[in-house]
């Protein structure tokens, strides 16, 4: 279907109209990725920002650009490296997807994007409403956007009050997102519902008069916006524990590679116990003092996770037989100068830790 073709107005033309206003006077349009139409870039500030926000993502999209311009040079790079970029960025199957997908784009497809939206969806970390935002930037296609900020907006205006986490209701709302499509303008359009969302229809204060759509919006005449989007009832959170083993001579540190799935996955990170007695049994006995260090709270989607890091400092020499063995309770990983070490891919709380340590 031809995204550019004109067609009869729509249902949602005075919705999207009353969007596009807005988004002209109020939106964002200075951000780097509003500049161009190239799908790389799109693409690459898409992924970006699925989990993480404007300001934050700003300059590692930069960095990220200037290390690898185009898809060609992103689908060359060993994977240590796009980790290495997205370090701090958090949710690393992003960067592990990113890299699937520029492989698979050279691969597949002679090193240009798919240009429509069903086809941008079976690459490797696009999925729906990522599909859709790449092609109504890049290409003008006319195809609808459902992330959490939509949803929620949505949710509001129409007064849903559907658990939003049942598959039913979300194909609900992806059938209300599609009614509500303008016949033309998609890029302001998309790129409006985004930036109210962002800055006008928040999750925790909602700031109902300057937003375009609160003469209509059904949230707001009922009283409490912020009851929308219902939450399903979750599952308490998980907690775990565990201990970390920061093994230090002098400047350098021991770091293993993490497995290819799960928490961290293929990060470098600092050898990692279920518990604090196994890793102290493991350096019970080895040369140089130890100690225990506050432990670091981290938030995942699924659970918190408490690590307990124990600094153990060999002493700056030791003999071979001694050295091997340590190594070989160690089983995997290797030793890295310290500045070394914090240029490879470490997740954030690792790197705070290290960072934290003199020399
Ligand atoms: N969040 C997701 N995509 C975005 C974009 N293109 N601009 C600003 N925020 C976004």
């Amino acid at each position: 279907m031809s995204p550019t073709r004109p067609r009869a107005a729509t249902a949602g033309d005075d919705f999207a109209a009353l969007v596009v206003r807005w988004q002209r006077r109020h939106g964002r349009h200075d951000l780097p990725w509003q500049r161009t139409r190239d799908p790389y870039r799109v693409w690459l500030s898409e992924v970006m920002l699925q989990q993480t926000q404007v300001t934050t993502v700003l300059a590692y999209y930069e960095r990220f650009l200037a290390r690898f311009p185009d898809v060609h040079a992103l689908a060359a790079a060993p994977l240590d490296e796009v980790l290495a970029l997205w370090s701090g960025l958090g949710y690393y199957r992003r960067a592990r997807h990113l890299h699937q997908c520029a492989q698979q784009v050279v691969g597949e497809h002679g090193g240009a994007f798919p240009r429509d939206s069903a086809a941008l969806a079976r690459l490797p970390g696009i999925g729906r409403s990522t599909a859709a935002a790449i092609a109504a930037f890049s290409f003008g296609e006319r195809a609808a956007i459902l992330d959490g900020n939509v949803k929620r907006v949505l949710a509001r205006v129409h007064g849903v009050a559907d658990d939003l986490s049942q598959p039913r209701a979300e194909r609900a709302m992806w059938a209300r997102a599609e009614a509500l499509l303008p016949a033309r303008g998609i890029e302001a359009y998309t790129q409006g519902l985004m930036d109210l969302g962002a800055t006008v229809c928040t999750l925790r204060s909602p700031r109902c008069d300057a937003c375009p759509l609160g003469a209509r919006c059904v949230a707001r005449v009922e009283g409490s916006p912020q009851r929308y989007p219902v939450k399903a009832r979750r599952a308490a959170r998980g907690r775990r524990a565990h201990a970390l083993l920061w093994l230090q001579q002098g400047r350098r540190l021991w770091l293993v590679q993490r497995p290819p799935t799960g928490v961290w996955a293929s990060l470098w990170s600092l050898p990692e116990f279920r518990s604090a007695d196994e890793l102290a049994a493991l350096v019970a006995g080895w040369p140089g003092p130890g100690e225990w260090l506050a432990p670091i709270e981290h938030a995942l989607t699924h659970f918190d996770w408490e690590l307990r890091p124990w600094r153990h400092a060999l002493p700056a020499r030791l003999d071979a037989a001694t050295r091997h063995g340590i190594e070989a309770a160690l089983g995997t990983g290797r030793w890295f100068d310290r500045d070394d070490a914090l240029q490879q891919g470490l997740p954030a709380p690792v790197r705070r830790l290290i960072e934290s340590g003199r020399g």
